[in-house]
């Protein structure tokens, strides 16, 4: 399939992008804090207590991002009862692609036998999926795409340097993924994005194609830098302000929202947007204990747990968050 025209012509009926099935996947591998202890000065009670994290997922030797993008969006397919032939655009964010080029969307379009649709891939670090999901929301209320899959997936382990225990201990691989379909009854109801390319050095990985690539090759060099304190006040107070304005923008009380799936980088982080919320954490999708961060793929990691599950359900009014480095942070509303 592919992306259609646009005509321009003012629509009466608002066309919504509705999540018609989730996928998710993660590698085989698990490391526990107990495992990480043994390799770097830590413990399972240091991470647990200021993270919530105990266990994250890494990916095999020769496991890719793309391969796990692959198994969460047929998974998604699935559910959908979607075929591969009609996908008419992928947008599939990531950090940590299989290559420079081409994009992990381009390799996982052709491995799904979906060739011929747009596809690209987006990079807003950890807010990769949420930025992604409102890119396609975008071509589908424009009437440009019928049916869009979403991914987000990582293997960001592949970056990690292991001897630092400030920064190893956070991080885990995995993928999730949706299938959007235009609806006219429901769906996204509002996406909510920004960025602050000013605070780039509380976290990052300072090496890219044009910048220290010849000299760092293969490896050295090639990890994740962060100023942990500084990135754990600012993610709070986007996070705050993100979700009141999505309220805002819908004419909602916080009270409204049934469900909050937030990026999954720190319980702590997540338990604070909670309170704002005066949402009880029963209410909250926490997959940051088994999984750790897993940037891009956190979000629809929790989004498929939550749905296969039973806990999400038709009807129920569900927030997505999402915040990492750029800095960037966003969150998307739906109606599922
Ligand atoms: N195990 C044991 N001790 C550790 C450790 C580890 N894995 N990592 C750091 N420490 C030590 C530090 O060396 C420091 O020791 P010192 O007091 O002797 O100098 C002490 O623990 C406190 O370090 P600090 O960095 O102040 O801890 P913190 O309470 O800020 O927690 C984070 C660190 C990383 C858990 C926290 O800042 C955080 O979660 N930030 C947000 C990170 C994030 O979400 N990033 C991704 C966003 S998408």
């Amino acid at each position: 399939m592919s992306i259609a025209a646009s005509t321009g012509t003012p629509s009466a009926t608002r066309i919504y992008a509705r999540i018609a099935g989730t996928g998710s996947y993660l590698p085989e591998k698990i490391l526990t804090n107990a495992e990480l202890s043994t390799i770097v000065d830590t413990s399972d009670e240091w991470i647990a207590s200021r993270t919530g994290i105990r266990q994250r997922h890494v990916a095999a030797e020769g496991e890719t991002t793309g391969d796990l993008a692959y198994h969460a969006s047929v998974r998604a397919l699935e559910a959908a009862g979607v075929d591969a032939a009609e996908i008419d655009l992928i947008v599939l964010g990531t950090t940590t692609p299989d290559l420079i080029f081409p994009s992990t969307a381009c390799l996982l379009q052709h491995r799904l036998g979906a060739n011929g649709c747009a596809a690209f891939d987006v990079n807003a670090a950890c807010s990769g999926f949420v930025f992604a999901l409102a890119v396609a929301d975008k071509f589908i209320a424009s009437g440009a795409a019928k049916t869009v899959l979403v991914v987000g997936a990582e293997t960001l382990t592949r970056m990690v340097d292991w001897t630092e225990r400030t920064t190893c201990v956070l991080f885990g691989d995995g993928a999730g993924a949706v299938v959007l379909k235009a609806d006219t009854e429901t769906g996204i109801l509002s996406t909510h994005l920004h960025a602050d390319g000013g605070k780039k050095e509380l976290l990052w990985n300072p090496v890219g194609v044009s910048v220290g690539f010849k000299e760092n090759a293969p490896n050295a060099g090639v990890r994740i830098n962060m100023a942990g304190s500084d990135v754990f006040k600012y993610a709070v107070k986007a996070l705050d302000s993100v979700v009141e304005e999505t309220l805002e923008a819908n004419g909602l009380d916080r009270h409204d929202i049934d469900w909050l799936i937030p990026h999954q980088a720190n319980l702590r982080i997540i338990e604070a947007t909670a309170k704002r919320l005066d949402m009880p954490m029963e209410r909250v999708v926490v997959t940051v204990d088994r999984h750790g961060n897993t940037s891009s793929g956190s979000v629809p990691l929790a989004l498929d747990e939550a749905v296969r599950s039973g806990r999400v359900q038709r009807g129920q009014l569900v927030l997505l968050e999402a915040f990492g480095g750029g800095f960037t942070w966003g969150s998307a509303l739906l109606r599922y």
